[in-house]
Order: structure tokens, then sequence, then C-alpha cells
């Protein structure tokens, strides 16, 4: 139930997340990792997934854990079906902790061509180092 916890105290920063969306990544910075196994062939841009961005607000048990997303890029099987049905990022992309998957645009960011990888290795040098 830590996971509820912590997914609670994210609607008090609901302002200071907006003016990161604005931001959102067109193209993949340091440290976020490029998901385009199925994307692209069928016919959306590859995904960004800020990784730093989302470790810093939850704690890595949530994803790695609970999500049974693997720690390592690429290696877990997602599709579009499973995110709508609530799964993967869809736990959260609801409506409820964070935007929906209506949204296409604001995942399926990456410039066409891009592959399945870490951006720049594996350390980040942001607040989120682990
Ligand atoms: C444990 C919850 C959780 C999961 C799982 C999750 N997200 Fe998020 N995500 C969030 C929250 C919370 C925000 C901030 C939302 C806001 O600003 O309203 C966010 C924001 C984002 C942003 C915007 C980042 C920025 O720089 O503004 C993107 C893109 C994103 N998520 C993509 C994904 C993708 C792709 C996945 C699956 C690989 C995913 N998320 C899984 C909770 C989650
Ligand atoms: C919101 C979800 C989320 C959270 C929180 C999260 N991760 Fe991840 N992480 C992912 C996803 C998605 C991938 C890519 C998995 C894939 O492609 O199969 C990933 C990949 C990784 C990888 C492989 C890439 C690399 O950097 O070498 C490692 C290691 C990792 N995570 C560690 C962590 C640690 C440590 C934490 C906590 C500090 C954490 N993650 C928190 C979603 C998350
Ligand atoms: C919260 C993030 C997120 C949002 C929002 C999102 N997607 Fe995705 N989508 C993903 C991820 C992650 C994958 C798997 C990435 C990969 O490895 O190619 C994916 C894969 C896909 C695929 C590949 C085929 C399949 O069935 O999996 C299609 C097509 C797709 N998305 C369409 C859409 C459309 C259309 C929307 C808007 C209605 C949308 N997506 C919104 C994250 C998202």
């Amino acid at each position: 139930m830590q996971a509820t916890i912590h997914i609670t105290k994210l609607r008090l920063l609901p302002v200071a997340m907006l003016l990161l969306v604005g931001s959102a990544a067109v193209r993949a910075e340091f440290g976020d990792i490029v998901l385009n196994n199925v994307s692209e062939q069928q016919g959306m841009r590859p995904v960004i997934f800020q990784h730093w961005f989302h470790r810093i607000r939850f704690q890595c048990r949530v994803c790695h854990n609970e999500l049974k997303f693997e720690m390592r890029v690429g290696a877990t099987q997602v599709t579009m079906d499973q995110i709508s049905q609530g799964r993967f990022c869809g736990a959260c992309h609801n409506g409820e902790i964070a935007w929906t998957v209506e949204n296409c645009d604001l995942c399926h960011t990456g410039k066409p061509g891009l592959t399945t990888k870490i951006q720049g290795g594996h350390e980040t040098k942001g607040p989120g180092i682990w």
C-alpha cells in the first residue's frame, strides 16, 4: 500500500508539473528512455519516457515491482491495449494520478528513427541520482 501513499502525495504538485508538461521533450535528452519496440512499426512516433522525472516522484518499486517493468530498457513487452486497460504507464496515466492516455502526443514525442535505448548512458546527473 506504499504505492497508494506516494501517489496521493503527488496531488500536491500539479501546478509545478503543469509548467514542466509545457516543455515536454520532443527529442530524447540525457537519461531519457526511448521506447520503440512497436510504436513506429505501427505508425506512431517513438515514446520518450523521462525516467528521471518519474524516479524523483515515485519509489522504484512502484514501477519495477508492482507494475512489472523490467530494469532493462526494451525488455518489457508493452502494448497500447495493456496501457489503455490500466497496466504499465496506464496505471497512472488514467486521469487521476496523471493525464490520460488520450494525450497521444505527450508520450509519442520521439523523432522518427530513434531506437529503443537509454539516452546518453546509465547514469543521470540530476536530482534523481541513485
Ligand atoms: C507511477 C505512476 C506513473 C507511471 C507508471 C507512469 N507515469 Fe508518466 N507521469 C506520472 C505523473 C504523476 C506525471 C506528471 C503529470 C502531470 O504533470 O500532471 C507524469 C508525467 C509524464 C510525462 C510528462 C513528463 C514531463 O517532462 O513533463 C510523460 C511524457 C510521461 N509521464 C510518460 C510516461 C510513460 C511513457 C510511461 C510508461 C512507460 C509513464 N509515464 C508511466 C506518473 C506516472
Ligand atoms: C514511473 C515508473 C518508473 C519508476 C518510478 C522507476 N522506473 Fe526505472 N524504468 C522504468 C521503465 C518504463 C523502464 C524501461 C523498461 C523497459 O523498457 O522494459 C525503466 C528502466 C530502468 C532501468 C534500466 C535502464 C537503466 O537506467 O539502466 C534501471 C536500471 C531502472 N529503471 C532503475 C530504476 C530505479 C533504481 C528507480 C528508482 C530510483 C526507478 N528505476 C524508478 C520505469 C520506472
Ligand atoms: C502514457 C504514455 C502513452 C500515451 C499517452 C499513449 N501511448 Fe501509445 N504507447 C506507449 C508505450 C510505452 C508504447 C510501447 C512503446 C514501444 O516500445 O514501441 C505504446 C505503443 C503504441 C502503439 C504501438 C502498437 C501497440 O498496439 O502497442 C500504438 C499504435 C500507440 N501506442 C498508439 C497510441 C495512440 C493512438 C495514443 C493516443 C490515443 C497513444 N498511443 C497514447 C505509451 C503511450
